[in-house]
Parts: structure tokens; C-alpha cells; sequence
């Protein structure tokens, strides 16, 4: 008998199998028990017949408990009615281990007793669909950047200095010096694409961010593609190509997980298509004060702000050349207008808010320079930064992406803290 797995049990229809897994539920009937048994790839109704089985495993299973972990033989039946489409009818159950009352059951639990049973909320079907979406998430990132000819050079977690502002740095002591854990990998992109031209990086970033909305992760993982040559326009065309692909292809992949396990309007995620709408900053800001939400010109958008401007669009957009002073430090200047900078954010539509930020990077020497002044950042910290400004320097333009935001808009999920496994919060450290 050969040890089968839930999410390809149709390939033995009529033929007797062994699965391994989980009690998700289970129900009887007096003659006949019903577990929904979970395996990790997805679950199936397994059906035991009083007059099937030995007594005593029937008995066995009347006594089973969610969560109990178990082997089960039986035959594969197609049957269009069941969850899934097919039904195991037992013929044996062997029980690994009966598990002690499981704290998490169908009631309504609150987010807090949910949050600290991470660690088992885990395996319930809502946490499973989003957290194997973003498996598949990750692969269509990687995927899109690999058949394009970037080379993936990932950048370290320990870093010298800071590339998002200094407020949000986390700091740790490194054999007697300070290390900061890395807000971004764009520095190091930088350097990398002048060796390989296209590249990206895709790892964790943290930052310290006394933020509790609902858009907000401590931890948090980033792709961040960089590009040697490439001015803001382009990387705004890579950046619509990218999100219209791995839109696109997790719709393909997952259209029903995000319909009938998470309930998702799949039809708002079918519209992210090309072009994407692209406005200035001042553009944006002149629709937030007709809107009136309290935006001031020259500021930051907040959450408020980044919903109402949503509300033009039905698919992502951009808005460009933000203001010098809520960028970092690296912004290349817009010619048109110095204040301004070639940076670019790319907003979600239905609320989600920003899940791009990214632009143009300074290549001149002195400017460059000046600016690190400016922010009053360590130059002496800079200066291998500084030399890709010394050897061969050209225009060049990146982005980054954060995958719990684009997987919360994917999903259609409000808070970021079901779309990483184990989320780091303002107050969550465990589990
Ligand atoms: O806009 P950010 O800060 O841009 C950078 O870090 C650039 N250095 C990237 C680059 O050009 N290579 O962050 C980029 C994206 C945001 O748009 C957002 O999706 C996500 O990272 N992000 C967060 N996600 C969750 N929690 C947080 N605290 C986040 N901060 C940023
Ligand atoms: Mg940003």
C-alpha cells in the first residue's frame, strides 16, 4: 500500500492507500465515525464502517480527539458531493498519539488567545491557505526575477549603518562594536549590480518602528530588486510588469483557496493589469486636500491618506517624485524641480496602502556626499558606498516590495500579522 498525500489522492481512485495526519474534526453516528483528516497537503473525509473495521479500532476511534495524529488505510472513492471531491472509506487506523484537549476549537476565539497560539493556529484552514499562498508568492517573485537575468545576490542582516533613517534602527552589539540588523538590502544591491548589472536580494528586514497599525511588521521580508542603467521610468515599467505577474499568477495557482477558503472577490485581482496609473506626488496631494483628510503638503502620506487616494483607482498605482525631505538620503534629485526627488511608491488599491517604495539613487560623488551630511549619517561608515561613486558610476534605480503587505492585498486579508508565520509585533515576541 502506498503512503499517500491529500492534495493528489485522485490519482488513486478505486485503489487502497495509507495517509498520515491530523484529526481536524470529527463526528459519529453510532455505526459510522467520520474524520476530517488533515495531512498537511490538505484534508479528506475518511469514513469507518462499524461493519468495516475491527471492533476494537472502532472503538478506538470513538475515543479519538482533535488534533490526534494517526495512520489510516482505506480505499479512495470519488464523490462529487464531499469537500474536495474524493472520500476514504477505512479499513484500518492506526493512532499515533491521542492528543490532550486542543485549545483551538471551530467557537470564536479573540485575536490575542489566537496570536499566542501561533504556533498551532497555524494549522487551522484559514492560516494554512494564506501561509501556502505565500509560499507560492515567493516562488513567483523569484521566478519573475530569474527568467529575467537578474542574478539574486543577497545582502547581510548585520550592517554598519543605517539605508531608512536612523529612527528605526535596531541596534546590537557586534564583538564590542555596534551593528545594526539591515532596514533594506539596496545598498548592497547597489554595489552588486555594478558587478552584475541586474540583481536582487530577498531577505528579512527589520525595523524598529513604534508603529501598531495594521500595516506594520517589526520583521518583515523584502524583495528588492536593483538595476544599473535604469532611470526612474524604467523601474517604474519593471516594477507594473512584476506586480501584474505575481498578481496574475497567484490568481492562476490559488483562485481556490482565495475563493472558498478565504473568501477573496478574485475579480478585484483579475483588474491588475497594465498600465497602472501613474501620478505625482503634488497631483496626489492636491486630490487629498480637495478629500480633506488633514494632509499637509511636504508631509509623508499616512494610512488614511493612502485609502482615500485608493479610492480613484480599481488596481495599483504609482505616485512619483515625492518631496526630498520624507525620502532617504540616496534620492537622485528630479531636474525639473530639486525639492523633489525621482522616488516612486507603488499603492495597493481597496486599503492595503504601499507595497513598493523604491526610485532613482544618486550617482554623483559630491552630492552624494553632501546629502549623507545633511542626514548627519557617519561618513566614515559610507565609504565603500562612496566608491561606487568613485569607479564607473552610473545611473541606476531599484525598488523594494514587502511580501506581507502585497500577500495581505492578495489575500485580502486587513492585518499583516496572519501573513508571516510568526509574526514580531510592537508587544509580540512569542511564540
Ligand atoms: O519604502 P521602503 O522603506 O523602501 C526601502 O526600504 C528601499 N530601500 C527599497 C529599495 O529601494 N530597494 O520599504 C519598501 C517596502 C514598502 O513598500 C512595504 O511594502 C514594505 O517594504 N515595508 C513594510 N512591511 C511591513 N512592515 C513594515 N514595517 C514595513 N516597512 C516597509
Ligand atoms: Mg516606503
Amino acid at each position: 500500500m502506498e503512503l499517500a498525500e491529500v492534495e493528489s489522492i485522485g490519482k488513486y481512485v478505486g485503489q487502497e492507500v495509507v495517509l498520515k495526519g491530523w484529526i481536524y474534526n470529527l463526528r459519529s453516528s453510532g455505526k459510522i465515525l467520520f474524520i476530517l483528516l488533515r495531512d498537511g497537503t490538505g484534508t479528506i473525509q475518511c469514513i469507518i464502517e462499524k461493519s468495516s473495521v475491527d471492533e476494537a479500532v472502532f472503538e478506538a476511534g470513538l475515543e479519538l480527539t482533535q488534533e490526534s495524529s494517526l495512520e489510516v488505510h482505506g480505499t479512495v472513492r470519488e464523490d462529487t458531493r464531499a469537500p474536495g471531491g474524493y472520500e476514504l472509506n477505512v479499513s484500518n487506523l492506526i493512532v499515533i498519539h491521542k492528543a490532550e484537549k486542543y485549545p483551538i476549537t471551530p467557537k470564536e476565539h479573540g485575536m490575542p488567545f489566537l496570536m499566542d497560539h501561533r504556533h498551532l493556529w497555524l494549522r487551522s484552514a484559514r492560516q494554512h491557505a494564506i501561509l501556502r499562498i505565500r509560499a507560492g508568492l515567493v516562488r513567483f517573485i523569484r521566478d519573475f526575477f530569474d527568467d529575467r537575468g537578474f542574478v539574486n545576490c543577497d545582502t547581510p542582516i548585520f550592517t554598519p549603518s543605517a539605508c531608512e533613517g536612523t529612527t528605526t534602527l535596531f541596534e546590537t552589539d557586534y564583538f564590542g562594536d555596534t551593528a545594526y540588523l539591515t532596514q533594506s538590502g539596496q545598498l548592497y544591491n547597489e554595489a552588486t549590480a555594478a558587478a552584475f548589472r541586474k540583481v536582487y536580494c530577498f531577505g528579512p528586514t527589520f525595523r524598529a518602528e513604534k508603529s501598531k497599525t495594521r500595516r506594520h511588521l517589526i520583521e518583515f521580508w523584502m524583495v528588492e530588486p536593483e538595476v544599473a542603467f535604469a532611470e526612474l521610468d524604467d523601474i517604474m515599467g519593471l516594477a507594473e510588469d512584476f506586480v501584474v505577474e505575481i498578481v496574475g499568477r497567484s490568481v492562476e495557482r490559488y483562485r481556490d483557496l482565495l475563493e472558498n477558503v478565504l473568501e477573496r472577490d478574485v475579480s478585484a485581482l483579475e483588474r491588475v493589469q497594465p498600465p497602472f496609473p501613474r501620478i505625482s506626488y503634488d497631483e496626489a496631494a492636491a486630490v487629498l486636500k480637495e478629500k480633506g483628510t488633514g494632509f499637509e503638503y511636504g508631509s509623508d502620506f499616512g494610512g488614511t491618506d493612502e485609502t482615500v487616494l485608493a479610492e480613484n483607482y480599481d488596481r495599483p498605482f504609482f505616485v512619483h517624485r515625492f518631496p526630498a525631505a520624507v525620502k532617504a538620503f540616496y534620492m537622485e534629485p528630479d531636474p525639473e524641480n530639486p525639492a523633489l526627488t525621482l522616488s516612486v511608491d507603488c499603492l495597493a488599491p481597496e486599503g492595503y496602502g504601499e507595497i513598493i517604495g523604491g526610485g532613482q539613487r544618486i550617482h554623483d560623488l559630491d552630492l552624494l556626499e553632501k546629502r549623507i551630511d545633511e542626514h548627519g549619517l557617519p561618513k566614515k561608515a559610507f565609504q565603500w558606498y562612496l566608491d561606487l561613486r568613485r569607479y564607473g558610476t552610473v545611473p541606476h534605480s531599484g525598488f523594494g516590495l514587502g511580501i506581507e503587505r502585497t500577500l495581505s492585498y492578495i489575500c485580502g486579508i486587513k492585518h499583516v500579522r496572519e501573513t508571516i508565520p510568526f509574526p514580531r509585533l510592537l508587544n509580540r515576541l512569542t511564540p
